[in-house]
């Protein structure tokens, strides 16, 4: 009972707060200015807008004929999940497998989106098994050292999530020392974790969903989180709350390729520029938040090898407490 109250008052505060989200953080403007200052080469495969000639036009090669092969990590809502269709059947949604689509569908490619653990895309876009990493990607230094990035197609920032129990006894960072704080393997968030709370206990987990259902179940005390994925999870699980923003340099989401793959990214950027201009990001955005609050029909993680949602033991547990 408690729970469905707040739950509802949650959704009313989540609801305040993405719309006022709209401006700073969404896709268009801030990603769009970048867009502007991106080049030449961006300009030229953009200049370019009637679909498939896109990729006729530009020199486009991917692992597999006819076919671009994605890799990405569902346990990111909004950006990529499950959303359990009308026959009760898992599919792939959120915005970046909305651009994914009309990427492929612009190039006249077939798009094959392979699910798999965030921290394994990079090493399967090195070892050639994808062609495009979309899983909310920041584009970081380090990374732009071995892969090549996208222009943006999404603006977004971090935040510090803790259980609002809690609030009153966490107010700083150095009320973590010792104790166990969370981010996703293979993330930007573990950077972010070990520059703010280098004396907690870093604990680092495959999926955005393990750290969820650690805070919820007191494994961990805090976790670095997406902004736009943490408000997302906090929606549906009212007992979290964002402590504070975490400010980080590399702002915004782009998609990895294979350094050197320039026709591709090329043909991407020009994707990018048409979908912000055009106004489709913010209605893949718009989409993906909307099947994302839909509680019920929302999974986050992998499938079974039946295709079916698995439920972890964590979280049947919480789902018992809860009763
Ligand atoms: N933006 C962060 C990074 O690039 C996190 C992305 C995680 N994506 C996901 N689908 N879990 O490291």
């Amino acid at each position: 009972m408690k729970k469905k109250l707040l739950a509802g008052i949650m959704a009313g505060i989540m609801a305040l707060s993405l719309a006022a989200c709209g401006s700073g953080s969404s896709s268009a403007p801030a990603a769009e200015e970048k867009q502007d200052a991106a080049g030449a080469a961006t300009e030229a495969a953009a200049a370019d807008d009637a679909g498939a000639d896109t990729a006729a036009a530009a020199d486009i090669t991917t692992i597999a004929d006819g076919v671009l092969t994605v890799g990405t990590s569902p346990d990111f809502a909004p950006y990529e999940f499950y959303y359990i269709d009308e026959s009760g059947n898992p599919q792939l949604a959120g915005f970046d497998i909305a651009l994914a689509q009309r990427i492929a569908d612009n190039l006249g490619l077939e798009l094959k989106v392979v699910p798999m653990d965030f921290d394994g895309i990079l090493m399967e876009l090195q070892n050639g098994n994808i062609d495009l990493g979309i899983s909310g990607f920041s584009p970081s230094p380090e990374r732009a050292e071995t892969f090549d990035f996208s222009d943006l197609y999404y603006m977004g920032g971090q935040s510090f999530v803790i259980r609002v129990a809690d609030k009153d006894k966490y107010t700083d960072y150095a009320a973590f020392d010792g104790l166990p704080v969370g981010a996703q393997t293979g993330s930007i968030q573990m950077g972010l974790a070990e520059e703010n709370t280098p004396n907690a206990n870093i604990i680092g987990l495959p999926k955005v969903t393990d750290l969820i259902n650690e805070l919820l179940s007191g494994k961990l005390e805090g976790a670095f989180i997406e902004t736009a994925v943490a408000e997302q999870y906090i929606k549906n699980y009212p007992d979290l709350m964002i402590a504070w923003e975490v400010p980080y340099d590399t702002e915004g989401s782009a998609i990895a390729l294979k350094k050197g793959n320039d026709g591709l990214r090329e043909a991407v950027n020009g994707v990018i520029k048409e979908v912000l201009a055009d106004g489709s990001m913010d209605e893949y955005i718009a989409t993906a938040q909307d099947q994302a609050s839909d509680e019920g029909n929302v999974y986050e993680g992998m499938l079974d090898e039946n295709g079916e949602v698995q439920e972890s033991a964590d979280e049947a547990a919480t789902e018992a407490a809860a009763e």
